[in-house]
């Protein structure tokens, strides 16, 4: 029988889980769980006899993929796969595949907690500022950035998006001001919102330049990868710019220094909870299951990254 794994360190809603049985065993296919795992040695040892794989975050390298010899298929269940090797992957013939745009409503509703939040200085007792007529710039208009340029509207903010892959007109046709890169956009916008995904392009691509030439009043919102911020240039920013605000849902290395130093400017939540609802659980976990019987039973590769 297929064997079919949703290994999280991150638990599904158990809403999110019946779902996926339910795809599954319909389907004559075997459901095993593996939540909160306290090493990798217990996910080394539960995918050793699976067939297929859901996870969300969790690390899928090359032992990981080795140690499960009848695997044919991983789902991560969510946008970036910068957490599975692909080449190993690709090497041992096995598909790779994310739900684009499953979960990508919970992130971008995100950025507005963290953005009222920071904009009325983390709810204390002093004058904040409100979001309404502020220049908000988005990095990359894939499915999250949509969904942000669409509830910056109701906010009346005034929106702009840069992103390389994406011709201007599709960003224009959501009422969106495309501007043609990213110095234009860090210049124009006191409020910067991330998208982009971890690549090697991208790392550290945020960089002092970018956060120096921000306008007075500068928040920058990181809900996409830690790796895609320059540290360093974070850390001088913070000490040049007292206007500088950082708003992240993925804790940077040099979280607790900032912590410490920058109360008030600097909040990051204590795991990635973008993702984390019951609808985008539902929609990201049963979407994987349906990829996986598709896949398993037809062939079909329509997800498929690698
Ligand atoms: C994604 O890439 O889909 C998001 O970062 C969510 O990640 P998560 O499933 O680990 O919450």
């Amino acid at each position: 029988m297929t064997k079919v794994l949703v290994a999280t360190d991150k638990p599904f809603a158990a809403i999110a889980v019946k779902g996926i049985r339910e795809v599954v065993e319909a389907a004559g296919m075997e459901l095993a769980l593996l939540e909160k795992y306290t090493g990798k040695s217990q996910l080394l040892e539960a995918v050793k006899d699976v067939d297929a794989l859901i996870v969300r975050s969790d690390v899928i390298d090359a032992e990981v993929l080795g140690a499960a010899r009848k695997l044919k298929i991983v789902v991560r269940a969510g946008a970036g796969y910068d957490n599975v090797d692909l080449a190993a992957a690709t090497a041992r013939g096995i598909c790779i595949m994310n739900t684009p745009g499953q979960n990508s409503n919970a992130v971008a509703e995100l950025v507005f907690g963290l953005l009222v939040y920071g904009a009325r200085g983390f709810y204390s007792a002093t004058s904040g500022t409100e979001l309404k007529g502020r220049k908000l710039g988005i990095l990359a208009f894939g499915n999250v950035g949509r969904n942000v340029a669409r509830i910056a509207k109701g906010f009346d903010m005034e929106v702009y998006a840069f992103d390389p892959y994406m011709p201007a007109k599709v960003i224009e046709n959501d009422g969106v001001k495309a501007l043609g890169s990213m110095a234009e956009l860090f210049g124009a916008c006191q409020v910067v919102s991330l998208h982009i995904p971890a690549t090697a392009e991208t790392k550290k691509s945020i960089s002092y330049e970018l956060l120096k030439s921000m306008p007075q009043g500068a928040i920058l919102v990181n809900t996409a990868r830690r790796e895609v911020v320059d540290e360093d240039a974070l850390k001088r920013i913070f000490e040049e710019r007292p206007d500088f605000k950082y708003l992240s849902d993925i804790q940077p290395t040099i979280n607790a220094e900032l912590a410490a130093g920058y109360p008030g400017r600097y909040f990051a939540t204590p795991v990635k909870l973008g993702a984390q609802t019951a609808e985008a659980n539902i929609n990201a976990g049963i979407a994987s299951a349906r990829q996986i019987v598709d896949f398993i039973r037809n062939g079909n590769i329509q997800f498929k990254v690698n």
